[in-house]
């Protein structure tokens, strides 16, 4: 696939009133969110359940899929692939091409570099030829005091950098995703500092690496304060200024979209957030020059996969959920919410399921 047809994709998956599923979890954390709902996480229950997403009528405004390597190559209960199913409705398969996190040694507690560049070559080659256009690659950045580490800022930059510059060789759009984790006490001010610091040194990492970022999406964080701050809630208003200012001082107009990540917001927070940057980015100055749109996990999946556990004879009205969920986050893409979801009650549940970097006892992805 030429630059070109990359760029094409690119806009594709950013295109105005359309966002990404992220549907990637790798089978540890799809596997804890399973449990958590009294299912089994065996492959069965996870093509099971994979399939009732990948076959909802999401076309309308979902624009692409992040898939993990094993949904890449199953099928539904008669047959057909889940690459067909996802094709057949004009939404693109994508593909998680990082193996998570690992601690990184000379950085400050809990930071973290994440594993798979050495065969990506021939896995993106792969992946491409089994359907994907695209790819994901996770980096987590932890504010502490004194940290986040500059090791930690600029290996992790370097290493996206790797990535999209690998991914672009195979013809695959690749998503850069540095995560700023929302662990921590810290205020959005200090979130906003970081986010700028992060950014900075990513983009500066692309450029240094040749990535072409007209065929390049970015998948950060919103700037919130920390799970732990004792400020009060920041307004949805803040929330927007603060996330938008960080953007605008860092991120170059050639960059089509930046697709957010939910981050352990509830659905009704990553969607009104999510709105209110829109609108802000259509009536202030400068105005923004990217697609400012989504690519959620847990605020698409929490209350589908909930409502899924409870009853899975409901399987068209869980499918009903997800289309609701997807169309109001693609209207909060043009700043057109008017909420609340209908899912509201659930959906206020907050998501934050503790440290998503590394620990002794787990390398979550
Ligand atoms: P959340 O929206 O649940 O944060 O997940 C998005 C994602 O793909 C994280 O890598």
């Amino acid at each position: 696939m030429s630059l070109s047809n990359l760029e094409i994709v690119a806009r594709y998956l950013a295109a105005p009133g359309k966002g990404i599923l992220a549907a990637d979890e790798s089978t540890g954390t799809i596997g804890k969110r399973l449990e958590k709902m009294g299912l089994k996480n065996d492959e069965e229950t996870r093509r099971s359940y994979r399939e009732l997403l990948l076959t909802s009528a999401i076309g309308g405004s979902i624009s692409g899929v992040i898939l993990f390597k094993e949904t890449l190559y199953q099928s539904t209960e008669s047959g057909k692939t889940f690459v067909k199913c996802l094709v057949d409705q004009g939404v693109y398969p994508g593909i998680k091409v990082d193996e998570g996190l690992q601690p990184l040694e000379g950085g400050l507690e809990g930071e973290t570099w994440t594993k798979g560049l050495e065969n990506l070559a021939a896995m993106c080659a792969e992946y491409a030829k089994v359907g994907a256009k695209f790819a994901k690659w996770r980096a987590t950045i932890k504010i502490q005091p004194g940290g986040p580490s500059e090791k930690a800022i600029l290996q992790n930059a370097d290493e996206l950098a790797q990535y999209a510059k690998i991914c672009q060789g195979a013809g695959l759009v690749p998503i850069v995703e540095p995560e700023i984790l929302i662990d921590g006490d810290h205020t959005i001010g200090r979130s906003q500092e970081v986010t700028e610091k992060v950014l900075a040194a990513t983009m500066a990492a692309l450029w240094r690496h040749g990535v072409q970022l007209e065929a390049c999406l970015l998948k950060p964080q919103m700037v919130l304060p920390g799970a732990e701050c004792s400020d009060p809630k920041p307004s949805a208003e803040d929330i927007a200024k603060h996330t938008l200012t960080a953007l605008r001082r860092t991120i170059p107009p050639a960059l089509p979209g930046v697709m957010f990540l939910s981050g352990g917001q509830t659905e009704e927070e990553a969607t009104v957030n999510l709105d209110a940057i829109n609108r802000m980015a259509r009536t202030t100055e400068p105005g923004c020059p990217w697609s400012l749109s989504f690519s959620f996990g847990r605020a698409l999946q929490h209350s589908v996969l909930k409502f899924w556990s409870s009853d899975q004879s409901k399987g068209l009205d869980v499918q009903q959920l997800l289309m609701s969920l997807a169309r109001a986050n693609g209207l909060a893409s043009r700043g057109q919410y008017t909420g609340p979801h209908p899912t509201s009650a659930e959906g206020s549940a907050s998501l934050y399921e503790g440290f998503r970097g590394w620990r002794a006892d787990q390398i979550t992805s």
